[in-house]
């Protein structure tokens, strides 16, 4: 928290039922850019740099808490990958940064409306010293500089601040009725609202920001007398009102305020937030030959004159440095690609894969968690799981690490500049030495020292002119076969 700022704790709406996805899963889980929803949502919390953040659940309650407790750890770089941070990737500083807020869970058993959820967390949050952020778990699009927007009018003197949009089509959100001079009076919910108030085109996305006590207080003194029968929590700016204080609105685009009820909104928010995505590295100088094509988490970093080739997922936890070439039809989760390294086409990094400067990784080939050196080639049809190949070493096409018993894992290393056959197959724990070789389809279960050769499969046999005669013999019997069928 910069000086003289408001200290903010974050509230994040996730109880409903969600019942128009159609779908076993919550709604906040569903995925847009490769992450629940509800991801995006605490990345902005933390964005805003909410020292608490509280989520409230209710259907599915359960499983939102669960995934939550292991979003955390998948949102922060791992110490291993940060120091293998291809240079250019950026995102350093978010290691000297304080230690994100871990979000708290709050049940809201029945739905009784937004006021009553975020009245829920009140005894968390009710002395909170300063703002409280309202956030809903199913509108995954809002921008940091939004949030950022609505502190600025909160310093400026309002004491509640609503986020509004203009609507193309307004139907059934709340409507912002402002005075003459432009603040805030009162939000109407479209279904108790009159003809002339549904014609107001500007509308009520849900993002709140008022002082934790004020909004306590407020939500204390709220009913359910209105159409849905439900507590509103739109109904603290009229309240706010009458206690004689002011209430301002920011104005943000439609598309950040989208919510998702369904799987068409779904699909929506994900259209939306790749074109954000891709908008975002064509400017910071990344080369996308089709950008339309490529898809992207939130949280990936992709170097300036890096170059992503047509049809290319980049899942979350990607970094990929500069100059680094990834062609088509590869997909990338969880890995560190350095600068100037080529991946593709159609390779698959895996959570782990950490891909050395100028190393070249080609077609139809797998890594997962396996460190690949500086100009190491691994060209062709290969698994490297669970291993490190170092420097300039060659892995040939068809290598496999057989890394896994049945019931646990086991490392391949392979040293610098080590050669390995293509059709070699390493049966870990095992290693090859810097400067060893392997022979094609080996079968290798020893540990090869530094700089030997080892052949592990059958010698060969060669008979002379054999070819030939069994050629002639099985040529000879089809024909008195046929003869014998015919006559
Ligand atoms: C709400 C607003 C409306 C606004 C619209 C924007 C109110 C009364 N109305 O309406 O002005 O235009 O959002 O999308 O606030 N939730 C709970 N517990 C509840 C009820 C809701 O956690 O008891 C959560 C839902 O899961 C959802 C969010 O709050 O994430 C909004 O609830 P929803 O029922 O969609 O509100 P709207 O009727 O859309
Ligand atoms: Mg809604």
């Amino acid at each position: 928290m910069a000086d003289g700022e408001e200290a903010l704790a974050a509230v994040i709406l996730a109880a409903g039922a969600g019942s128009r996805m159609r779908s076993e899963l919550p709604k906040v889980l569903h995925p847009v850019g490769g992450e629940p929803m509800i991801a995006h949502v605490l990345a902005l919390a933390r964005a805003a740099g909410a020292a608490r953040i509280v989520v409230v659940v209710g259907h599915g309650g359960d499983e939102v808490a669960r995934r939550l407790t292991d979003l955390p750890l998948k949102d922060a770089p791992v110490a291993s990958a940060a120091d293998r941070a291809p240079s250019g990737a950026g995102a350093g500083g978010a290691r000297c940064a304080p230690k994100p807020a871990e979000p708290e869970i709050v049940w809201q058993r029945e739905q009784r409306g937004t006021g009553h959820a975020v009245a829920m967390a009140a005894p968390l949050l009710a002395d909170f010293p300063g703002d409280v952020l309202v956030l809903y778990g199913d509108t995954p699009l809002i921008r940091p500089e939004t949030v950022r927007a609505m502190q600025d009018t909160r310093k400026a003197g309002h004491a509640v601040v609503v986020l509004g949009f203009h609507a193309d089509e307004p139907g059934g959100y709340g409507r912002l009725v402002r005075g003459a001079d432009g603040t805030l009076e009162r939000i109407v919910e479209a279904r108790d609202a009159s003809p002339e108030e549904r014609a107001i085109p500007l509308c009520n996305s849900g993002v709140v920001l008022a002082p934790a006590r004020l909004l306590f207080d407020l939500l204390s003194t709220l009913d359910d007398d209105n159409a849905a029968g439900e507590i509103y929590l739109t109904d603290i700016v009229a309240a706010a009102r009458a206690r004689g204080k002011s209430a301002a609105v920011v104005l943000c685009p439609e598309t950040e305020t989208l919510g998702v009820n369904t799987r068409a909104d779904l699909a929506r928010a994900e259209a939306a937030f790749q074109a954000r995505r891709r908008q975002e590295l064509l400017e910071a100088g990344v080369t996308l030959v089709a950008p339309e094509t490529v898809f992207l988490s939130r949280d990936c970093e992709v170097a300036a004159d890096a170059l992503v080739e047509p049809f290319v997922v980049i899942g979350p936890g990607v970094r990929i440095g500069p100059g680094a070439h990834i062609r088509s039809f590869s997909h990338l989760e969880g890995c560190t690609i350095g600068p100037g390294a080529t991946i593709g086409p159609h390779a698959r990094l895996r959570p782990g894969a950490h891909i050395a400067a100028g190393a070249r990784v080609g077609n139809f080939v797998e890594i997962k968690n396996a460190e690949i050196g500086e100009k190491a080639k691994v060209n062709h049809l290969s698994y490297v799981g669970d291993a490190s190949v170092g420097e300039a070493a060659n892995i040939g096409a068809g290598t496999i690490t057989c890394n896994y018993d049945g019931v646990m894992k086991h490392r391949t290393e392979i040293g610098p500049r080590a050669f390995i056959g293509s059709n070699t197959a390493l049966v870990a724990p095992v290693s090859v030495g810097a400067e060893a070789m392997t022979g094609s389809g080996s079968v290798i279960t020893e540990d090869v020292p530094e700089g030997a050769l080892a052949i592990a499969r059958a010698r060969q046999v060669t008979k002379p002119g054999l070819a030939r005669r069994l050629m002639a013999r099985l040529r000879a019997l089809k024909v008195a076969r046929t003869r014998q069928r015919e006559g």
